[in-house]
């Protein structure tokens, strides 16, 4: 069986990788010209655990091919995967246009017949218009939604949880069914309109789980509770469970955020109201604004303080900047005359194109010297390693606010900090 992926950002490039690794001959497609003449010498240019040393290991074994063009990469494809970006609008729409772009192409370019399967995620209404731009007797469709974490994409892709597969056509389901039954997930086929939902609905419930730890956290912190303690004791209950509880300064990221967005974009189209997801999202427009509330608490005025925002990547682990709470922070701290400095490991040469007039580096303690305070933006782990001590001699005031609740509270008390986590006694 021969695979097409369309689309090599860290979800086609996961899908494609883990089904060269099960046997099969992946082409993989992508617009971006340097992202392509990457691939084909190994490199990958973003980060994503694994994925560097087993591109080198298809690439040596020839069953991953990065084609220089569209029509080389359909070449004998029995199925084509759609993992082509659906990037929110304004008012919180997708921007289908690059797969609008790619379906006029398709339909060009196929003369077999193929399983289009959309992985990108779409809406209910966008699933129709792109389903409509595919008509065509060549095309059987299929929707095969993906639930990759960013940094684990492809032990993620290697090992799903589960299997969607959402068509109402006989020769697709055959086709995926055989496609994936090198795979022991569990596998769920469906119509394309519930495996659509089941992406939405699972989206967006971490979100409500995350937006909802983070009420509670809030509460915790009027009463003089412990979010970690609460977070075990409800977690514990295996109809709720453990994963998801961690309160912090809010969700950000490429899905999560848009997702959200989306689904109550769309079911307003349709006078409909989603008030859960609503409220998730509402609750994680402003959670970062605790953090503004802890410093001010503490420092009084902001204005002139300095301020050292450790992390800038949406989450630990990863270089991706999209979504970020970090940014919004920033902003916000700047608005109030703070004079801001940030670290991070990976996205700090991608920030510094974002964020011109603040200064920001890998070296967390050059970030630290002379601030007021500091804020741990993003969770990264490397940050309870740091020499704290040191930084403590570096810093001119000694107030930690800790939007992640990575640190030990007892440990940096002991240490002569004033710390502020969230919802943490
Ligand atoms: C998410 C989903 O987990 C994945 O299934 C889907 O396919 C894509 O979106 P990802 O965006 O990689 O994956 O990040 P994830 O690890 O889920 O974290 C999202 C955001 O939520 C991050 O900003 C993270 O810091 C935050 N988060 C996560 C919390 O604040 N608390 C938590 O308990 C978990």
């Amino acid at each position: 069986m021969k695979i097409s992926i369309i689309g090599v950002g860290y979800v086609g490039l996961a899908t494609g990788i883990s089904l060269c690794l099960k046997g099969y001959t992946v082409s993989f497609y992508d617009s971006d010209k340097k992202k392509i003449k990457s691939f084909k010498r190994g490199k990958v240019p973003f980060v994503e655990e694994d994925i560097e040393e087993t591109i080198k290991e298809c690439l040596s074994n020839k069953n991953a091919i990065f084609a220089d063009n569209l029509k080389e990469a359909l070449e004998n494809s029995n199925i084509i995967f759609l993992c082509i970006g659906t990037p929110i609008l304004p008012e919180g729409e997708s921007d289908l246009i690059n797969i609008k772009n790619v379906c006029a192409e398709l339909r060009k370019l196929v003369r077999h017949e193929v399983v289009v399967v959309i992985k990108s995620t779409v809406n209910p209404g966008d699933y129709l218009e792109t389903k409509n731009l595919l008509s065509s007797k060549n095309f059987s469709i299929a929707v095969n939604p993906e639930f990759l974490r960013e940094g684990s994409a492809l032990q993620n892709a290697l090992h799903p949880n589960r299997i969607i597969i959402g068509t109402d056509d006989e020769y697709s389901k055959k086709i995926l069914k055989e496609l994936y039954s090198k795979f022991e997930s569990p596998k769920i086929f469906t119509d394309p309109m519930s495996a659509i939902l089941i992406k939405y609905a699972s989206n967006s419930f971490l979100a409500v789980k995350i937006s909802f730890i983070n009420e509670i956290a809030n509460i915790c912190d009027i009463v003089g509770a412990s979010i970690d303690d609460v977070a075990l004791g409800i977690g514990l209950d295996p109809r709720i469970g453990r994963d998801f509880l961690k309160a912090g300064i809010g969700f950000g990221g490429s899905c999560l955020p848009k997702d959200t967005k989306n689904l109550i974009r769309f079911a307003e189209k349709n006078s409909l109201s989603t008030n859960i997801v609503k409220a998730a999202d509402i609750v994680n427009e402003n959670q970062y604004k605790v953090v503004i509330k802890k410093l001010t608490k503490n420092l009084g005025t902001l204005e002139n303080k300095v301020i050292s925002v450790l992390g800038l990547s949406f989450k630990g682990g990863t270089d991706d900047l999209r979504g970020s709470v970090s940014l919004k922070l920033i902003e916000e701290l700047k608005k109030s005359g703070v004079v801001v400095k940030a670290h991070d490991y990976l996205s700090y040469e991608k920030a510094k194109k974002i964020i011109k007039d603040i200064f920001i580096s890998k070296d967390v303690y050059a970030v630290v010297k002379d601030a007021d305070a500091v804020v741990i933006a993003t969770d990264w782990k490397e940050y309870t390693k740091l020499d704290w001590e040191k930084i403590k001699e570096l810093m001119k005031g000694n107030l930690i606010v800790d939007g992640r609740n990575l640190l030990d509270p007892k440990l940096f008390k002991k240490l002569g900090f004033v710390y502020e986590g969230i919802g943490r006694k």
